[in-house]
């Protein structure tokens, strides 16, 4: 099985990227790959200069990527109660040229925050908005306050949270 996995971010330090990989990484059997948004990074959208730059090849690679995996890992970071800046940036270049984005590609979605909520208000927007660009979302989880909860050799620490993250890993490794 094919997994790519990446944060909705482009924080160098992005804690959804960590998130996203170590969860990705769980998936013993399948072959991982990490995407960083720095490497996606685009021009600020607007309908004006869509013209001038919908053929780069930072789109097209982006999509062609997303087309060869079985499963997409993706946390996603929240700024302001919604889609970090570079993230809505990246999603509205590529849908532009392919709408269904992520058409028939199975995903497990994944959001985390220093706060209480995890990031819950992005991940709920992701639950809702995915789905029209063709997602099929198996399942969704979302950390709370991930500098207490959260180790780079451990994965989640929290017992119960551990736990959820857990069982839910193990109905998707039977895909
Ligand atoms: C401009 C800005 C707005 C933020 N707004 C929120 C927010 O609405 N909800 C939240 O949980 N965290 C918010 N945060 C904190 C982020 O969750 C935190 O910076 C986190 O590390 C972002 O994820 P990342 O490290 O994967 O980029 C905000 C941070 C910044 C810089």
């Amino acid at each position: 099985m094919k997994v790519i996995a990446f944060g909705a971010s482009s924080s160098i330090h992005s804690i959804n990227k960590k998130l996203a990989t170590f969860t990705a990484n769980l998936f013993t059997s399948s072959e991982v790959e990490v995407l960083d948004l720095n490497h996606y990074e685009m021009p600020l959208f607007s309908v004006d200069r869509e013209q001038e730059f919908v053929h780069s090849e930072i789109i097209s690679t982006f999509i062609s990527k997303l087309e060869k995996v079985d499963l997409l890992v993706i946390s996603m970071a929240e700024h302001n109660g919604n889609f970090t800046a570079a993230f809505k940036n990246l999603l509205d270049w590529t849908t532009r040229v392919k709408l269904k984005l992520f058409e028939n590609k199975k995903m497990l979605l994944l959001s985390t925050s220093p706060g209480s909520r995890g990031a819950l208000s992005s991940l709920n927007l992701a639950l809702e908005r995915f789905p029209r660009h063709g997602a099929i979302i198996l399942d969704h989880f979302s950390l709370p306050f991930f500098d207490e909860n959260f180790d780079e050799n451990l994965g989640i620490t929290h017992p119960e949270l551990k736990k959820t993250w857990l069982k839910k890993l193990r109905k998707l490794s039977d895909l």
